[in-house]
């Protein structure tokens, strides 16, 4: 049912020549350094990589969610970090696709769905990961504009993203009282803060983001006042298939290169991979990524059939990045000391993998929203 179609095979084809030609040279290096390459998001954007579901008529793709998590998986194969740039930018056009009005998109729709502009999503704060509804954030209504004052934590492409979606306070405590809003990446005021030193990902800059008397329209105001903990929560919903379709790129690359290890690498006078205690450490490494993936296709089609898709997402979420972490560091095992040496890559894949687990909402967050939605499915 998920096997990929002639032109999705296409697709992933186009992602990964490009990726091992333009992304993959540069990798460790970047890795080690912390380097990211805005260039390279504009060079995904130029082939279609960063607005895979967004419509043609938006200067996206205009394919479905399936193709997305698709183009995402080959990117991670390659680089996790590249493939969460293209999920954060893609988070924007989610939003501003459900809850955005036409102008909103005609501003910034074209320029994220091409990777001309890139995208951000602040939500998380100090004192606000998990307990998204407890932000702090404010933005006060002056006249026809909000300011914005306050700072976010977690930022993906922050201080250097075009376009912020930022949750804040325009109410009351509580999620009724948290708005959305369009800022611009060089609104006055907007900056990038401390620069976080990360295990992985560290080809991606994570930020906190200072916000201090950001002035911005009330045209940039996403929906009515009090929506915006919906919008998160649904932009949520969507990222978390994204985060499970680049944890599964990042366990079969983790697959892939100790498998290949293994049928080279000799001792006791053959192949490692001949050693049944590696043989099915491989054989469950395969299952797990292949059942992450499964989870994570069917999630993106329920999403293009308009299904309901948000415990499938929280679902494959769970799943797919237990999977990739389990995978990465049996691939660490599987090369012995090498594998713990930064001449191979599954160290990285390991780094990179634990931080999957954590984004869009902790695992152990996953299974409250599962377990909510099986309260009252089963409620007697
Ligand atoms: N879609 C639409 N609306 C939703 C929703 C969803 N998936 N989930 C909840 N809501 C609505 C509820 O219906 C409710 O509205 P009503 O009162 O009108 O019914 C309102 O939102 C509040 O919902 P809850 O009572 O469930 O809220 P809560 O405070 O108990 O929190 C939570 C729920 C699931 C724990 C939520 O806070 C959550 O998801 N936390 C994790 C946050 C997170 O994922 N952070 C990651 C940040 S982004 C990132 O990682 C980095 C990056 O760069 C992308």
């Amino acid at each position: 049912m998920f096997d990929p179609t002639a032109e999705q095979l296409e697709l992933a084809q186009a992602v990964r020549d490009f990726c091992h030609a333009e992304i993959g040279p540069t990798v460790k290096e970047d890795d080690e350094h912390e380097r990211f390459r805005k260039e390279l998001i504009g060079a995904m954007g130029a082939m279609g990589f960063c607005g895979v579901p967004t419509e043609e008529s938006w200067g996206g793709l205009g394919l479905g969610y399936l193709d997305y998590v698709v183009v995402l998986e080959e990117i991670a194969r390659v680089s996790a970090s590249y493939a969460v740039s293209v999920a954060v930018t893609g988070l924007p056009q989610i939003i501003l696709r459900m809850f955005g009005d036409d102008a909103q998109r005609a501003q910034w729709l074209p320029a994220l769905a091409q990777g001309q502009a890139l995208g951000a999503f602040a939500l998380s704060e100090a004192s606000s990961g998990s307990d998204a509804a407890s932000l702090t954030t404010t933005a006060t209504r002056h006249g026809d504009d909000y300011v914005l004052r306050g700072t976010k934590l977690w930022c993906t492409h922050g201080g250097v993203a075009d376009l912020y979606v930022v949750m804040a306070r325009t109410g009351g405590p509580g999620p009724k009282g948290v708005s959305a809003f369009l800022v611009p990446g060089d609104a006055p005021g907007l900056r990038g803060g401390k620069k976080e030193e990360k295990m992985g990902l560290r080809a991606s800059p994570t930020t906190e983001v200072v916000f201090e008397d950001v002035v911005v329209p009330a045209s940039s105001r996403l929906g009515p006042e009090g929506t915006g903990f919906r919008v998160a929560m649904a932009a949520l919903d969507s990222g978390r298939i994204t985060s499970g379709a680049v944890a599964t790129g990042v366990g079969q690359a983790a697959l892939e290169f100790s498998a290949r290890y293994a049928t080279e690498r000799e001792q006791f006078g053959q192949p490692i991979i001949d050693f049944q205690g590696v043989g099915f450490m491989l054989a469950d490494m395969a299952a797990r990524v292949d059942g992450g993936r499964l989870m994570v296709r069917r999630a993106a089609w329920l999403r293009d059939q308009g299904l309901d898709y948000g415990q499938a997402a929280a679902l494959a979420k769970l799943v797919a990045t237990d999977a990739a972490m389990a995978v990465t560091t049996d691939a660490v095992q599987v090369l012995g000391g090498n594998g713990y040496t930064r001449e191979y890559p599954v160290e990285r894949y390991m780094r990179d993998a634990k931080v999957m687990q954590i984004v869009e909402g902790t695992n152990q967050i996953q299974r409250l929203v599962i377990s909510r939605q099986i309260k009252a499915r089963y409620r007697a």
